[in-house]
Parts: C-alpha cells; structure tokens; sequence
C-alpha cells in the first residue's frame, strides 16, 4: 500500500487503546482509536480506515454486533476487521470468523503477532482493492466493446435491408428488361386471337350482307374465347410486371409456371427454329412460392438456352418437371454451345457474362439463384462442352419447411 495505511482501534479500555495506537505508529500506520461504539459508525463516517482492530467486549453493543452491522453496511462491509479477543472466547472467535471477521488476536497482545497479522490483512485489503479496480475496467471495457458490437450489428441490419432493397430492384429491372426483349414475341401472341376475331366478324358480316341465313352462335362464340385468350395474355403480362417485392407468397402448380413463361418467349424461340419439347409432370406440382419470382427465373434460363443455341445445328430444348420427394425439380436442357468447367465456376457470379457488352449484363443467372435460394431451393447445373447444358431447379415439395441443407448444401 503506498499511502500510509489508516487503523480505527476500537476498544472501551484506554490504556490498551492509546498504547495500541502508539505502537501502531512506530509501525508506520495512521491510527486513531474510540472507546466507545456509539461513536463507531460516525467516525466511519467522517474518516475512511483501511482496518478496524474491534475488541470483541465491548460495552452496550459488544464486538460481534458491531462486525455483523459493519458487513451488512454497503460504504463500510469491505474494511478488514480483526477481532480483538480473550483467551477464553473461542467461540466467539469462530462466530465473529464465520461473520466476516478478516482474522483475531488475542490478548494480551503479543507484537509480533500485531505487526504480522495486520500486515497480512492490509495486503490482502490491497489486492482485493486492485482486482477490483480490474474488474471494473474490464467490465467497463466490455460493455463498450459490447456497445461497439451492437452499433456495428445495427449498422450490418441496415446494410443487409439495403442490399434486400437492391436485390428486390434488380430483380424488377431484369424483369422489366426480359419484358421489353420478348415485346415482339408477345404482340404476336396478341395478334393471333386479334387476327381471328376479325375473321370471324368479317365472315358473320358477309353473311348478313348476302342475307345467308346462317347460325352466328358458334362465330360469336369463338370471338368470346379469342378475346379471353387476348386479356389472359394481357393479365398475365401485367402480373409478369409488378414490383412483387412485398407480395406474399402463395400454393402454384410449377407446370402452370412453366407454361406461362414458354408462353411468353415461345414465339420467338420458335422463329429461331428451336424445337421445344415439354415433359411435364401428368399432376400439378405445388410449391410455395412468389410465382412470378420463378417464372422470371425460367424466363432467365430460357433466355440463356435460346442465345446458347443461336450457333448450334440441332437447336432443342427440353422441359422437364417431376416430384423426387422432398423435391419438386424442373429441368431445363438445351443443345447448345455448353459451358467449360472453369466458365461453369462463375456463371452464377453477378455480372459474369461471355456475352458481348450490350447483349449480356451477367446478371441472369445470379438473379436467378437468389430467386430460387429464397425459395429455400437449389439452382444447380450441368454441362459439357459443344454437347449443351442442363439447368435444374429445386423446390420444396409444398412443405415449407424444407431447408437447402437437406441437399448436402
Ligand atoms: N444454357 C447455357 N448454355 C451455355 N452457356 C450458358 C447458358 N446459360 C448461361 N450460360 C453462360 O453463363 C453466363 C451468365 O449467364 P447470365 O444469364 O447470368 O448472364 P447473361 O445471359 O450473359 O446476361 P443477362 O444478364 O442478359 O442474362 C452467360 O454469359 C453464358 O456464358
Ligand atoms: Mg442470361
């Protein structure tokens, strides 16, 4: 202890009192004595001791008292307490020990065994103040760390909503893209049902103009049906285009999905001489999901088969979709160009692309993967070099709680 330690003796006999404090003086200490306890707690309260030597016969309040009322007390119950005792109070001793008395002395009081027993007790006083103070710095040190912790937690949340946001963006970007390519595809589509509606309307008017009686239920019928099939493309487009970014997820048979987006592009893979075979599934095969999040992955992938065949003499893709429990997969296969295994490492990487800059953002497959990932699914593929590729995607079987992992993931 640097600072010259601090002793209050408290004992009801003076001549002890005053030749305890003279001697505990020529050992270096600061000392001061009461002889009575009702003066004990004020002292304590105006001067802060190191020790306390207590004798444990004390007037009014005796010895064991007052140590009892000094452990209970918040500000006091750290001070060591010797216990000054008599021959005969070994009982007490024990009592005073058990109580939280840090050791005793019997008198008549041998100096040695002062000097050696208070300076035991004033550096064991020390390191418990040390280790304290330790404790405290480490637990101050904690809970700034802790805080630091939570502000970089906080700070990660807010990036992660941000990058959500910005996944949610592309998602509706690259939709919004494939929309505008397959434009052409679509207006033929539309043109079709257009087309036959006026031969229809044109015959029914030859007829009435040539007075021809002739039944025009069947004409008219067949308008009715064109005209559905017109605003089902129209509705499904506009589907196609919403922002489905909060849109809840619902039960979809994957064959429905299929054929709604080989309704969107098949006009114009057909244009480019692709033969399109479907192997689909006899049953429906539901899945939970956002529908319009796994159509624009198919339209994705048939995107990515049509341009890998663009070179290609036999241009063929093949649809498949199957229930292999606790799966439900869609394979898409093409003749196309294939993919090297180096190439195969990075396709789902964004912005990898082999296409030339204008033509391919890379962003397809990564989109895609990310679509199908929420999904709680797999996007995995296979392919050989000049022999083409097979995209297939894994979905949970209905139940929602199937995980990636089930996969080996
Ligand atoms: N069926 C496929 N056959 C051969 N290569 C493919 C096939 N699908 C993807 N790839 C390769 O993977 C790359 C990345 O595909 P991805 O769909 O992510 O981007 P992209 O098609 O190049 O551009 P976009 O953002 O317009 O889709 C392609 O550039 C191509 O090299
Ligand atoms: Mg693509």
């Amino acid at each position: 202890m640097s600072q010259q330690a601090k002793i209050l003796i408290v004992d009801d006999d003076q001549l002890i009192s005053e030749a305890l404090t003279e001697l505990l003086r020529t050992f270096g200490y600061d000392c001061g004595f009461i002889l009575h306890p009702k003066v004990f707690f004020p002292r304590l309260s105006d001067e802060a001791f190191d020790l306390i030597l207590l004798d444990i016969n004390l007037p009014e309040i005796d010895g064991v008292t007052l140590l009892r009322q000094v452990k209970q007390h918040e500000t006091f119950q750290k001070i060591p307490i010797i216990m000054l005792t008599g021959a005969q109070d070994d009982e007490l001793v024990a009592t005073c020990l058990q109580d939280g008395a840090t050791d005793f002395i019997n008198k008549p009081i041998r100096t040695p065994i002062l000097k050696a027993r208070i300076a035991t007790a004033l550096a064991a006083k020390a390191t418990t103040d040390e280790l304290e103070v330790r404790v405290k710095e480490r637990t101050a040190d904690l809970i700034a760390s802790r805080k630091k912790l939570e502000d970089t937690n906080r700070q990660l949340e807010n990036s992660y909503q941000d990058l959500q946001n910005a996944q949610a963006q592309l998602i509706q970007s690259s939709k919004l893209a494939s929309l505008g390519e397959m434009a052409t595809g679509i207006a033929h589509e539309l043109n079709q049902p257009l087309f036959t509606i006026r031969m229809s309307a044109n015959n029914l008017i030859k007829a009435i103009e040539k007075n021809i009686s002739h039944n025009p239920i069947p004409s008219l019928q067949k308008v009715i049906r064109q005209v559905d099939r017109a605003s089902q493309i129209i509705n499904h487009l506009r589907t196609f285009g919403r922002d489905t970014q909060h849109s809840a997820k619902s039960e979809e048979d994957l064959n429905r999905i299929i054929e709604d987006a080989l309704s969107m592009l098949k006009e114009q893979l057909l244009k480019r001489n692709i033969e399109i075979t479907m192997e689909l599934s006899p049953t429906p095969l539901l899945i939970y999901c956002q529908p319009v999040q796994v159509e624009q992955v198919l339209v994705n992938l048939l995107t990515n088969a049509r341009d890998a065949l663009a070179t290609q003499s036999i241009k063929k893709i093949c649809l498949r979709s199957l229930r292999q429990d606790p799966w439900i997969i869609m394979e898409l296969s093409d003749t196309g160009t294939g993919i090297s295994p180096e190439i195969q490492e990075k396709i789902f990487d964004p912005f990898f692309t082999t296409k030339e800059v204008g033509i391919g953002t890379g962003l397809g497959l990564s989109i895609s993967y990310g679509i199908i990932r929420d999904h709680q699914g797999k996007l995995e593929v296979e392919s050989e070099l000049g022999q083409g590729s097979c995209f297939r995607i894994y979905l949970p079987n209905e139940n929602k709680n199937v995980t990636a992992s089930t996969l080996g993931d």
